[in-house]
């Protein structure tokens, strides 16, 4: 631990200055001494790190913290406390390395690298003897990783419920209130700002898929490596699903959940039905929402904004006044849960849970007693059937099936059968009810 006596400042080194730099350096410029009070010593912002600096900045930064030389902090002894707040894995991952060699503490916003490599960092912190702390790195300024580390350390999990990603659940609270397709609702998204030029992170689940990995780690103290999470984007949602799913009680969400099933942990991250008096289903918009179980405290849910320049701001420069205050004579380390490599990451094939099925088929008699005769012969049971809109010309229906609870591996191989049903024109829908 670097051993900084009482009224020494801490000089901080800024690693990127966009939306979540450009909050940090703003908060540390314009509110000194209200940082100050909290952390009982001076806390000064000595370099900030750019790619380009003659981008013109919605900041105003005195002359001189500008550099685009990452030596120019990452070599100074002056600096001891790092905040990360590039993106992405490289060069991030090596700058975060960098740091923690040089014993520098470090805060970062990275759900990406500490997806993919914190179990590495959080060890590399402690031979180190620094802190590495990343509360932004997950639901924005919602406090959920101090909960799991700190608060709620006492708790066996059994599982993580949430939704973690903004952007889908904007496009999907609007897809659902309004019957929006979902092009119309992602245009809507990247014209309020919500979602970015390349919304693929975001739609397809990537960005939700490393966020679950760090919670899942944090509550089950185990790794969940990202490709072992089952994934699946919003895409292929159509206006009908909603309203047959609102028909039948439920909201849609895209929901990142991991549970704690005999001794392995089932994680995945795709669009679910949610019965619409659940504490999920009516977290809209740009909101998110982190639910976990505990053995003690029972069910704890976490609501606020997930995104943007205030929310990621509140949480970083509160890990940089966590750090700040605990320096000094006989500080010692934070408190921080490194995940361990145990394997026993279960295959969504073993899932067993209720499915809703949308399928296109020919509107003639008999045709649902094939399909019913398919999905017996794989032990699933049919808890509701609707049939919905006819269309004469083509002579085709739509059907709605709701199922008693199913293993995953069969439902699929159902499906694959009655896909090769002359009668069935297409699967349109294979969605999870998650009660
Ligand atoms: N935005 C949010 O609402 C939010 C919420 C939670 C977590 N986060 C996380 O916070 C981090 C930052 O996000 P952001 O939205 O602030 O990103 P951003 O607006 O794209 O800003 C990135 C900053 O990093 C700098 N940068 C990028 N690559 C660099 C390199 N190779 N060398 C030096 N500087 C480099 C850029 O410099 P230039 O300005 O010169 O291009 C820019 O200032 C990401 O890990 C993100 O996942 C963001």
């Amino acid at each position: 631990m670097s051993d900084l006596s009482d009224n020494i400042p801490v000089n901080i080194g800024l690693l990127g200055l966009g939306v979540v730099g450009g909050g940090v350096a703003a908060a540390l410029l314009e509110q000194p001494e209200d940082i100050s009070a909290q952390t009982g010593r001076p806390v000064n912002l000595k370099k900030v790190l750019v790619r380009d600096a003659a981008r013109p900045r919605d900041v105003q930064l005195p002359d001189g913290l500008i550099t685009t030389n990452p030596e120019d902090i990452l070599a100074d002894p002056d600096i001891s406390l790092v905040v990360e707040v590039i993106g992405g894995e490289s060069p991030a991952a090596q700058y975060l390395q960098d740091a923690l060699k040089a014993g520098k503490h470090v805060v970062t916003a990275n759900k990406e690298v500490m997806a993919k490599r914190g179990p590495e960092l959080l060890s590399l912190a402690q031979r180190h003897n620094v802190n590495l702390l990343y509360e932004a790195s997950v639901g924005g300024g919602i406090p959920i990783i101090g909960c799991l580390v700190k608060e709620l350390a006492a708790n066996r999990f059994r599982s993580v419920r949430s939704i973690i990603n903004g952007t889908t659940n904007y496009i999907l609270t609007r897809m659902a209130n309004d019957h929006t397709g979902f092009a119309l609702a992602l245009s809507e998204a990247q014209e309020q700002g919500y979602a970015e030029a390349d919304p693929t992170n975001d739609i397809e689940g990537y960005d939700a898929v490393y966020k679950l990995s760090i919670l899942a780690g944090l509550a089950f103290h185990r790794r969940v490596p990202p490709e072992s999470i089952h994934r699946e984007g919003i895409t292929r949602l159509q206006p009908q699903d909603f309203r047959y799913a609102h028909e039948l009680g439920y909201a849609i969400k895209s929901l990142a959940i991991a549970t704690m099933e005999e001794g392995g942990i089932q994680a995945r991250v795709y669009p679910a039905l949610v019965p619409q008096d659940n504490m999920l289903a009516k977290v809209d918009g740009v909101y998110n929402a982190v639910e976990v179980e505990g053995s003690l405290c029972g069910r704890v849910l976490i609501h606020g904004r997930g995104a943007g320049r205030g929310p990621t701001t509140s949480a970083v420069v509160g890990d940089l006044i966590e750090i700040a205050r605990n320096l000094g004579a006989g500080s010692t380390p934070l408190p921080s849960i490194t995940p361990e490599d145990a394997g026993g990451i279960r295959s969504i094939d073993d899932l067993e849970c209720q499915y809703f099925l949308r399928l296109n088929i020919a509107d003639r008699p008999g045709v649902l007693a094939q399909i019913a005769r398919i999905l017996g012969e794989q032990n699933i049971s049919i808890a509701s059937v609707l049939q919905k809109d006819a269309n004469p010309e083509a002579q085709t229906a739509e059907i709605v099936i709701t199922t008693h609870p199913a293993r995953e591996l069969w439902v699929q191989k159902a499906l694959e059968l009655a896909a090769n049903l002359e009668v069935v024109q297409e699967i349109n829908s294979l969605l999870r009810i998650e009660d």
